[in-house]
């Protein structure tokens, strides 16, 4: 007899971005050469001062425990940003330090959701989202979105999705995987529907000083009044500050929540890495020029993008306000013969893609919208260039 799987493990699905980025290691290890632009993963090293920070924070002996819910400096550096940034008052103990956004949104959905809730989820989404929130026992209810409105979900579509069952809606602004970035009118109409409605809001900002162009970040609790108190907000130093691999998140929630998620991390991690937190105090506090150097090269990469997708025939995309990926439509090529091989989805676009031009991207069906591929722009314009060849020779290969 063997242990047997439980059965809500049983219905999880791995993460889609990671496993292709696994399946592009293999070939890597099989001495092929791959570019792999699956994982939203920014090139950049982690700025130095930030790396002197952790190695230093190690030679002062902070090598111990902390607090379950993260350290008080970094909570209050944590509060004064978003005081700065966008005139939101926090206290530091509505803020909760984990290992990353990603446990901070398992600590949102365990904290927050009873079994059959539901939460609206607009599509393309985050491949972490709808999983996470069936894990938790609740409902993800998700919304389908169009390129022709650039992937945004009106309000009349979320007042339409809106049950006696639905507790809260999950926006990520900017959006992985689209890059859409909301303004404010969008995003205020849809808070109206929020307080009118009674409901809560995950904010995921983690993308907020990643954007382009004319687009303009506006967190979401600045919207009304009010809003603040039915607002849990996520970010993190993963994607601004290229550090990833320390594994830094945080939220910023009503104290309550706060209270409560502080209370399962302590149960379940206890504190993420004190070495980690440490830097991301420096990350936050310390000079912010890194950030801008690292917009310029993604503003200039991102560009690149648009224009080597409009380039490729039957390829399309729109706009990419913000965060670093390009969501383009494939579907001139669904049906179709790529390489010998008949593409009949996503899925089969992605792997082929890999197989035949070790080209590593990410299904659309894996971010909840066939028909579409993922590209994460946070690699070398060297890369890009040749990503970006072979994915022309791939579907001119007809
Ligand atoms: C929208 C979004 N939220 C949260 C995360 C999690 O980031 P991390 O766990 O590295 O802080 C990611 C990472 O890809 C993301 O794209």
């Amino acid at each position: 007899m063997t242990i047997a799987i439980s059965k809500i493990l049983q219905g999880l699905e791995p993460s889609a971005t990671l496993a292709m980025s696994a399946k592009a290691k293999e070939l890597k290890s099989q001495g092929k050469t791959v570019y792999d632009l699956s994982v939203g993963e920014p090139d950049f090293v982690t700025p130095q001062h930030i790396c002197d920070a952790g190695t230093n924070a190690m030679k002062a002996g902070f090598t111990k425990y902390t607090i379950a819910s993260g350290i008080p400096e970094l909570k209050k550096a944590i509060a004064e940003k978003y005081k700065t940034d966008y005139g939101l008052e926090y206290n530091p103990s509505q803020v909760v330090v984990s290992n990353g956004a990603k446990h901070s949104l398992h600590n949102i959905f365990f904290t927050t959701l009873d079994p059959n809730d539901e939460v609206i989820v607009p599509a393309p989404y985050w491949v972490t989202y709808a999983e996470q929130i069936k894990l938790s026992g609740a409902i993800p209810v998700i919304i389908p979105t169009e390129e022709s409105q650039n992937f945004k979900m009106t309000a009349a579509r979320f007042e339409r999705a809106i049950t006696p069952k639905t507790k809260m809606l999950l926006l990520c602004n900017p959006s992985n995987p689209t890059g859409t970035v909301y303004n404010s009118k969008e995003l205020s109409e849809i808070a109206d529907v929020v307080l009118k409605k009674n409901l809560f809001v995950i904010a995921d900002e983690i993308y907020d000083k990643l954007v382009y162009g004319n687009n303009r970040f506006v967190s979401f609790p600045t919207l009304s009044a009010g809003l603040q108190e039915r607002t849990i907000v996520v970010n993190g130093v993963s994607k601004t500050y290229a550090m990833t691999g320390w594994r830094v998140g945080w939220t910023l929630s009503p104290e309550k929540i706060a209270k409560k998620m502080g209370e399962l991390q302590s149960q379940e991690t206890s504190n993420p890495s004190s070495i980690s937190q440490h830097a991301a105090l420096a990350a936050l506090t310390g000079p912010q020029n890194c950030v801008a150097e690292m917009l310029a090269a993604f503003t200039e990469r991102r560009n690149y993008v648009a224009k080597r997708i409009a380039g490729i025939n039957g390829l399309t995309c729109s706009e990419m306000g913000g965060a670093f990926y390009v969501f383009f439509n494939i579907k001139n090529y669904l049906g179709k013969t790529l390489g010998g091989v008949r593409i009949d989805n996503s899925e089969q676009f992605c792997l082929e893609l890999l197989t035949q031009k070790q080209v590593a991207t990410v299904m659309g069906s894996a971010f909840g919208c066939e028909g579409y591929v993922r590209v994460s722009f946070a690699a070398g314009l060297d890369i890009l260039k040749e990503s970006f060849d072979r994915i022309a020779e791939f579907v001119n290969s007809q």
